[in-house]
């Protein structure tokens, strides 16, 4: 996360990846995403905590990428968030323990 939502070199990505006619079109009923039977997996690195408490409010990322991935198909969409991580040597290492234990209990398929 920079500055409460994607970095921009994520964003560019982005920016090529949802393409009219390759990967949505437009349809006489709205837009459909083309991408089918695909899951995603957010790996989200946070200097603070956004999944719970005064600060959730503040996470535009998330919800930025669901709308990015849903626009194009994608719709199964997992989140592990390594968060904490400015709150000093401890919290960083805590969080980055929880997403890692987070990660290894994700199936692949
Ligand atoms: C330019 C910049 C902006 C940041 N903005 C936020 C922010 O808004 N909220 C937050 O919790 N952390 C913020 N951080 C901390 C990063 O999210 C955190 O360091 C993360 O681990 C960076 O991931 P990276 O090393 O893959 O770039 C920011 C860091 C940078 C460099």
């Amino acid at each position: 996360m920079y500055n409460f939502g994607v970095p921009v070199q994520l964003k560019t990505w982005f920016d090529y990846v949802l393409q009219a006619g390759r990967t949505f079109r437009y349809t006489a009923s709205g837009p459909e995403g083309l991408v089918k039977g695909k899951r995603a997996i957010l790996l989200i690195a946070t200097g603070s905590v956004y999944s719970e408490g005064p600060t959730a409010k503040a996470d535009f990322m998330v919800p930025h990428l669901k709308q990015l991935l849903a626009f194009i198909g994608i719709t199964d969409v997992t989140v592990v968030r390594a968060e904490g991580l400015a709150f000093g040597p401890d919290a960083a290492k805590a969080g980055l323990e929880k997403a890692a234990a987070e990660i290894r209990t994700l199936k692949t398929a």
